[in-house]
């Protein structure tokens, strides 16, 4: 069972570090969480998987009429549940009631589950930053339009 969805604060640091480490070949640390929680342009969601750890996590930065998506991930074994998709909508309503008028996010070309996820939402690729994730390893730009 997973509760709703929570607001992260700094001290919820640790266990993204761990839901990272369990989602990601390169996991951020608990200080660069925590560096970004403390953050004003920062909003951070999560879904508890039990006391201490959590299922899926997603962070938001907000700078003037767009948001970009950090991070999402969802823990091994939670996967295809629905968590990541409830984060996504959670952080795009969010994002309308700011009045954000475009959502940003770049993944890894060979990342097909993600791809997926973000085509599933609406995102539409408009860029590539070649190299990004290593030689030969590019990162696709994507973005959609929020109404007005
Ligand atoms: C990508 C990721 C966030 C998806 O999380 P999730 O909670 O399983 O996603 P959801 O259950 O909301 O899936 C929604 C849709 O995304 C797509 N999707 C999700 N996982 C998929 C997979 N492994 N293969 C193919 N499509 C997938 C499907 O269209 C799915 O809908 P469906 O289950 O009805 O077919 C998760 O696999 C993850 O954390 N991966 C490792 C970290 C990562 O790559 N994060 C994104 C970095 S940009």
């Amino acid at each position: 069972m997973t509760g709703p969805v929570i607001i992260l604060r700094p001290g919820d640091s640790e266990r993204l570090a761990r839901l990272h480490v369990r989602a990601f070949a390169n996991p951020w640390s608990r200080a660069d969480f925590e560096a970004l929680l403390e953050t004003p342009s920062t909003l951070g969601l999560g879904i508890e998987e039990n006391d201490s750890d959590l299922a899926a996590a997603c962070l938001v930065q907000f700078a003037a009429d767009t948001a970009e998506i950090l991070t999402l991930a969802t823990a091994p074994g939670q996967g295809r549940k629905g968590l990541a998709s409830t984060l996504m909508e959670c952080a795009i309503r969010r994002a309308g009631e700011r009045g954000i008028a475009r959502f940003l996010l770049d993944v890894a070309e060979g990342n097909d589950a993600a791809r997926a996820l973000y085509r599933r939402h609406g995102f539409v690729e408009d860029g590539r930053r070649r190299g990004y994730y290593g030689p030969g390893r590019d990162a696709l730009l994507l973005s959609r339009t929020l109404p007005a």
